[in-house]
C-alpha cells in the first residue's frame, strides 16, 4: 500500500480529486496518511478532515528563518514515513536536501503543458494569464516528477485542452482542472501505487504489467 502525503496551499480540489479516486477506487493499493499545508486557511484542510485524514499546517511565519521551516517541514513529513509526496497546488520551493532524499517520489500537478509555461513565477492563474496572452489554441496539465530545477523533472502524464476564443483566466483555469488536472493527478498516483512507472536516463516509461 503506498503512503501518500499531499501538500497544498489553497482550494484543494486537486485533493479532493484525490481522495475521490481512492474512495472510488480508481486508485488502487494507496492511502492518504495526511495532508500538510503552508497556509493555516487552506480549504484543502477542511477537505481532509472531512474525510478523516490527519491535516496539519506548518507555516513559514511560526520560523524565524527559513532554514528552521525548511527543517520542521522536513521532519512532519519524514514523520508519516511516506512511499509518495503529492504536490497537489503547493506554492512552496522545496529545499533540496528534501528533493535529494525523496528522488522520484515528490510528483506535482502543473496547469500548462510543460515545457510552455512553466519555470519560477509560473502559478496559478498566472499560467493561464501567459497563456491567454500569447494567444495558444491549445493548453492544459502535466504531471511529473520534481528535481532540483522549477518544473524541470521527468514527465508522467500531459492532457491537452483546447483554448476557446472568449476565454478568460478564471474560465481557462477551471476547464483546464476540469478536463485535465483532476483526471491526470489521480491517474499518475495509481499507476505508481501499481509499479507502473520507471524512471530511465531522465525520461518515464510507462508499463503496461507492474515492475519487479
Ligand atoms: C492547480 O491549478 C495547480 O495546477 C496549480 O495550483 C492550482 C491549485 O488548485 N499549481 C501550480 O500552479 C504549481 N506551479 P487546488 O488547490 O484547487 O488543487
Amino acid at each position: 500500500m503506498l503512503r501518500i502525503v499531499v501538500c497544498v496551499s489553497g482550494g484543494g480540489t486537486n485533493l479532493q480529486a484525490i481522495i475521490d479516486g481512492i474512495e472510488r477506487g480508481t486508485i488502487t493499493n494507496a492511502a492518504i496518511a495526511a495532508v500538510i499545508s503552508n497556509n493555516p486557511g487552506a480549504y484543502a484542510l477542511e477537505r481532509a478532515r472531512n474525510h478523516g485524514i490527519e491535516g496539519v499546517c506548518i507555516s513559514p511565519r511560526e520560523f524565524e528563518c527559513r532554514e528552521r521551516f525548511n527543517e520542521a517541514f522536513l521532519k512532519k513529513l519524514d514523520s508519516y514515513q511516506a512511499d509518495l509526496v503529492a504536490l497537489a497546488g503547493f506554492l512552496v520551493v522545496l529545499p533540496e536536501i528534501m528533493i535529494k532524499k525523496y528522488q522520484n517520489r515528490i510528483i506535482n500537478i502543473h496547469p500548462s503543458l510543460i515545457p510552455s509555461f512553466c519555470g519560477k513565477g509560473y502559478y496559478g492563474l498566472k499560467v493561464h494569464e501567459a497563456a491567454l496572452e500569447r494567444g495558444v489554441k491549445v493548453t492544459g496539465a502535466t504531471v511529473h516528477f520534481v528535481d532540483e530545477g522549477t518544473d524541470t523533472g521527468p514527465i508522467i502524464l500531459q492532457q491537452p485542452v483546447l483554448v476557446e476564443q472568449d476565454d478568460t483566466p478564471e474560465l481557462l483555469q477551471r476547464r483546464v482542472m476540469e478536463q485535465a488536472e483532476w483526471k491526470i493527478l489521480p491517474q499518475a498516483i495509481d499507476l505508481i501505487a501499481n509499479g507502473k512507472i520507471q524512471v530511465e536516463n531522465g525520461k518515464v516509461l510507462i508499463q503496461e504489467q507492474p515492475m519487479e
